[in-house]
């Protein structure tokens, strides 16, 4: 009985000392689960969405992970099967099956979807690096990829991430890697957003980048490129940018701010598509880690809820069960549930940052 006592004592404890910001990243399940806000909960009423990208592995295998999906989050992204390479395994196979069971559960759960990327230097198949395909063959192929990809998924996609990462990442320019720049020259951005808009006018169309958090040469290039694309009339509505960020190196907000700001006075949408933020390199307890990723994650967020043309915070996954931050950079605990879907001080701080927003409704 005393031990019993004692056990509660400590449970009160803990709720004391922790509320709002519990956890560490090989924690037992979640003592206190009525404390666990769903996001899309606090989401939902200030029109905002909150979301992750979905790998298709674990939303096939595990129930827990498409459960969370379902609780937490009011928008989600196909991590890998709306890519080129999943797509089309051949040049006359078109494989939509696998981003379509997504989109299924999406639709029964009433979750957006972001689809892409659909034109990215990444991600291609086989067939298509090898074939040594010319200016003419390679602009037929485009125009019937984006057609086929735009107008299956029409009505269940509400934006497009059409072309993805160009910018070299040191910044000095368009990326030369890229298969579409090789064969079509730089004329290839404004194509694809042409042909997307023609496929489905109703589409919101996006240009994605990533790394212009910490990369001042790169966020320029971006903002140039983008400026260009809007000044020419090219149909596009928004940036979504992605925040991989190493916590040793991470960003400062008040530039992150001016950067959505300058795309909002272009008259954009902004979203943020793709966070995560790396803590294995940083020195401290795990404890303190947890902590400084938590600040982190508040600080991106609170950023987008200050500008009204920011509509969405969105991390590149959701349990570090599931990141592609360990085949990339070795092991990591970079988002905001532990291996175990439990919540981390990350979570708490989403949380927080979502409530100050609607109580503040400044959305
Ligand atoms: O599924 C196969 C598996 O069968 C095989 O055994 C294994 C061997 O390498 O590969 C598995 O596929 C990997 C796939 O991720 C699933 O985990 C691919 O090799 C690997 O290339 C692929 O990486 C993805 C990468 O984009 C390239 O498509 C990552 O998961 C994905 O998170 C990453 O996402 C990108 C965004 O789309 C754009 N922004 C940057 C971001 C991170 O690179």
């Amino acid at each position: 009985m005393l031990i019993h006592r004692s056990r509660w004592l400590i449970v009160l404890f803990m709720i004391i000392v922790f509320s709002g910001c519990s956890t560490n990243v090989t924690s037992t399940p979640n003592p206190f689960p009525e404390t666990v806000i769903p996001l899309r909960e606090l989401a939902d009423p200030i029109n905002f969405y909150v979301g992750t990208s979905v790998r298709y592995r674990p939303f096939v295998d595990e129930p827990m992970y498409t459960q969370m999906i379902a609780e937490h989050y009011n928008l989600i992204m196909p991590e890998n099967m709306m890519k080129l390479d999943a797509l089309y395994p051949d040049p006359d196979t078109f494989t939509p099956e696998r981003a379509d069971a997504i989109l299924a559960f999406a639709e029964e759960n009433d979750i957006a979807v972001r689809g892409g990327p659909i034109i990215w230097h990444n991600a291609l198949p086989e067939w298509l690096v090898d074939n040594g395909m010319d200016r003419d063959s390679m602009l037929v192929f485009m125009e019937t990829y984006i057609n086929t990809v735009v107008e299956h998924f029409q009505g269940r996609v509400y934006a497009w991430d059409v072309v993805n990462e160009a910018i070299s990442p040191s910044g000095s320019g368009l990326r030369t890697d890229s298969i579409w720049m090789q064969t079509l020259g730089e004329d290839y951005i404004a194509l694809a957003f042409q042909l997307a808009h023609e496929a489905d006018p109703d589409a919101l169309l996006f240009y994605s980048e990533g790394g212009t958090h910490f990369e001042r040469a790169k966020a320029e290039s971006t903002y140039q490129l983008v400026r260009g694309l809007v000044e020419d009339g090219v149909p596009l509505d928004g940036i979504s940018l992605h925040l991989h960020v190493d916590a040793r190196n991470s960003f400062d907000a008040e530039f992150l701010y001016d950067e959505m700001q300058r795309y909002a006075e272009l008259g954009l949408l902004i979203e943020i598509t793709e966070m995560d933020v790396r803590i294995s390199r940083l020195s401290g307890s795990m404890e303190e880690r947890l902590n400084i990723q938590a600040g982190i994650y508040q600080e991106a967020l609170d950023v987008c809820l200050q500008i009204t043309a920011c509509t969405t915070f969105a991390t590149w996954g959701f349990t570090d069960q599931h990141s592609w931050i360990d085949a990339r950079f070795g092991e990591d605990d970079p988002l905001p549930f532990d291996s175990n879907y439990q919540p981390k001080p990350a979570y708490y701080a989403l949380v927080q940052s979502l409530q100050t927003a609607s109580q503040n409704q400044n959305r």
